[in-house]
């Protein structure tokens, strides 16, 4: 883990009349998990567990392999009732609310006063490296999940921070009518240039839904490395490297975390009976369109289409198919 990335908390049961005072920074045992490490190369199999108590766990999953711009992801569920206390994050952390409610209270750099507002289920909001924060599940009845993309060494570009006297108000992803949609899955993805405050920190967020036995069409991303980390059902994520040869294939389920460089090659395939959920960031807020490699916006049809394919068990006769197939172009059926 970074060495900014200075992660001191530590997860109570929210009392009555627990009063949130700013500046209580405790530190708990840190835990790390090491597997075995060379198998499946993209997934990131480290993780440490930052906090654990009986009412709420932090996990940050973190890889050195990484060849480009690092993140880390973390997934933070509380139980109803429960405090994150007042801790200081030294890197900027883009959060989605998967599940639940939040209270996030923080000191907003720009006036020095204590921010606070609710976020919902989607919501998306990114607080701004050094900066003290709480988090407070007050429902009574619903856990809190919260999945986040955090940049543990500061790459922030001062030419875009907007200085503005009131703190940014959150996203809410799920709301977003998705960049394409059709009946085998949709994918929605939102950068800088929608939501501003992701300018400053250059990451992207993205959220997408595979239905069974489903894929998305393979793809590189020229400029970003793309993290995904799987929140419901399981499929598979196959990767080549750039000159075409198989880097990875291997199943993925709920929990898992992988990391995509630029210019490899990928696809992910939900399993047959069931459906892959996929939540991620970008490390390039600025728009990083993929280039999608089968189908009607393919590069395929100029280029090695049936080695590729082959390479993705898809046949040629599929190939032609889905590269016809024009409105089916980005999430396709497998055969
Ligand atoms: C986390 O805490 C729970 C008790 O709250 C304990 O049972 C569990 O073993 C802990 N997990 C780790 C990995 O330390
Ligand atoms: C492709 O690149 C990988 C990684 O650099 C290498 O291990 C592999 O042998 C290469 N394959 C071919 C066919 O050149
Ligand atoms: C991957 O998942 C599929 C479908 O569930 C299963 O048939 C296969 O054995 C799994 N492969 C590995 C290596 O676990
Ligand atoms: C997770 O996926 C399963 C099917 O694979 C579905 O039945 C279930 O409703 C999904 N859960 C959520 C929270 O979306």
């Amino acid at each position: 883990m970074g060495s900014s990335a200075t992660l001191l908390v530590l997860l109570f049961v929210l009392g009555n009349g627990v009063a949130v005072t700013m500046g209580r920074f405790l530190r708990t045992e840190v835990e790390v998990i090491e597997e075995d490490l060379d198998e499946e190369l993209f997934l990131m199999k480290k993780s440490k567990l930052v906090a654990n108590t009986s009412v709420g766990k932090i996990r940050v999953f973190y890889d050195s392999r990484v060849p480009e711009r690092r993140l880390q992801t973390a997934i933070t569920t509380m139980e109803p009732r429960s405090l994150l206390t007042p801790h200081l994050v030294a890197a900027t952390q883009v959060m989605y609310v998967r599940s639940g409610e939040a209270k996030l209270g923080y000191i907003y750099k720009n006036n020095q006063r204590l921010t606070q507002m609710r976020l919902r289920e989607g919501d998306v909001y990114q607080i701004p490296a050094g900066s003290a924060f709480y988090i407070a599940n007050e429902e009574s009845d619903q856990k809190l999940e919260i999945i986040s993309g955090i940049e543990p060494s500061q790459g922030l570009r001062d030419d875009v921070f907007e200085i503005t006297e009131d703190p940014p108000r959150s996203y809410n992803l799920n709301k977003r009518k998705p960049d394409f949609e059709n009946k085998y899955g949709w994918r929605v993805a939102v950068d800088g240039s929608q939501y501003h405050p992701l300018k400053s920190s250059g990451i992207g967020i993205y959220h997408e839904y595979l239905s069974a036995g489903s894929m998305m069409a393979p793809r590189v991303n020229p400029m970003a490395t793309e993290y995904g980390i799987v929140v419901n059902g399981s499929g598979r994520v196959q990767v080549l490297f750039p000159n075409g040869s198989n880097a990875m294939d291997t199943n993925i389920t709920k929990g898992d975390v992988f990391f995509i460089p630029s210019n490899f090659p990928y696809c992910e395939i939900a399993h047959k009976g069931e459906s892959l959920e996929l939540l991620g960031f970008t490390t390039s807020a600025q728009r990083n369109r993929p280039v999608v490699l089968v189908g009607a916006r393919s590069v395929v049809r100029t280029m090695e289409g049936p080695e590729l394919a082959t390479s993705f068990g898809v046949s040629k006769e599929e190939i032609k198919h889905l590269v016809s197939a024009q409105h089916e172009s980005v999430i396709l059926p497998t055969p």
